[in-house]
């Protein structure tokens, strides 16, 4: 998955923590402090990649309203057009999941209307900033926390070289949503198989060293992909959450959950299966594989 234009590493990271092969890619170095994740060049090398995913944050300087005074003079000297072009990268490259980050901006008359404007006041942040979103394969975000605060805090800092880059930082409640909102979507139209591929690699000896955390259920437990719907999809959550118990704890949590006896569908006890023996692999015991 590529972060583009992200110097944060804020969504890389939290969808890092989710399993997710996510890089960050910039021309500034990150300060995420994980130069293993960042790609530094120009994002527009990185489009024709193979991506399973993309979440762009392409510079707003040129295209968002609020610098509308200026925008004669830009449009002039060609640097509206070049930031157009720019963020049109992405709304055109060939990623089949892609979600485009930008203020209030020009790009809603030039292109078309965001899908979504959302605010860090839903995600748990007390401010005011409206974000629009455009949306390629991927569902709009829902709001994580609605809390009071609308606080305008960034846009009153005074002016500093630092200012431009902290106000365009994403917010950490907005980039968690963004990795457990769309992790869940896309795990929800994959098979288990094809999801095992994209998180293989992690093992628990990997997320000790990573964050010291021993609790398997903390990476592997998300409430909201338990929908309870077993289509060879969902159960493979339930399978990992009996990863640690015995098999038949698992299969008898299978005819708990979907009411039937185990075997009956080949197909569903077959995901089923592939899930927990995933799960207890690469868990319980990561040495061995
Ligand atoms: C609006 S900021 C987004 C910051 C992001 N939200 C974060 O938390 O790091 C735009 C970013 O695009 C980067 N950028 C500009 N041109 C780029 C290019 N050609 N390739 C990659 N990144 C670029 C800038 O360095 C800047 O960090």
């Amino acid at each position: 998955m590529l972060i583009a234009c992200e110097e944060s590493q804020a969504v890389t990271i939290e969808m890092r923590k989710l399993g997710i092969e996510a890089y960050s890619c910039d021309i500034e170095p990150c300060s995420g402090g994980h130069p293993e994740w960042h790609i530094q060049g120009d994002a527009l090398e990185q489009l024709d990649k193979g991506w399973d995913m993309m979440i762009a944050f392409p510079p707003c300087t040129h295209l968002a309203v609020s610098g509308a005074r200026w925008f004669k003079e830009k449009q002039q000297d060609g640097r509206q057009q070049k930031g157009i072009e720019f963020f049109m990268e992405f709304a055109n490259c060939k990623c089949e999941k892609v979600a485009i980050e930008n203020p209030v901006s020009i790009m809603s008359t030039i292109w078309r209307k965001p899908d979504q404007i959302i605010q860090p006041w839903m995600f748990g942040h007390g401010e005011q900033k409206a974000t629009c979103l455009w949306l390629k394969g991927l569902p709009e975000l829902e709001p994580t926390n609605i809390v009071q605060g609308r606080d305008q805090a960034i846009w009153k800092m005074s002016p500093s070289p630092e200012r431009a880059k902290l106000r365009s930082k994403t917010f950490p409640g907005i980039a968690k949503a963004f990795a457990t909102q769309y992790t869940a979507f896309i795990r929800s139209k994959m098979t288990v198989t094809q999801w095992s591929n994209l998180v293989k690699g992690e093992t628990m000896t990997d997320k000790k060293k990573r964050d010291g955390s021993d609790s398997l259920n903390e990476l592997v437990s998300f409430p909201e992909l338990t929908n309870g719907s077993c289509d060879g999809l969902g159960c493979g959550w339930h399978g990992f959450e009996c990863w640690c118990d015995e098999w038949l704890e698992s299969r008898e949590e299978y005819q708990r959950q979907f009411k039937k006896p185990w075997g009956e569908d080949k197909k569903e006890c077959k995901a089923w299966e592939d899930a927990w023996r995933f799960s207890w692999n690469r868990y319980a015991h990561p040495k061995e594989n």
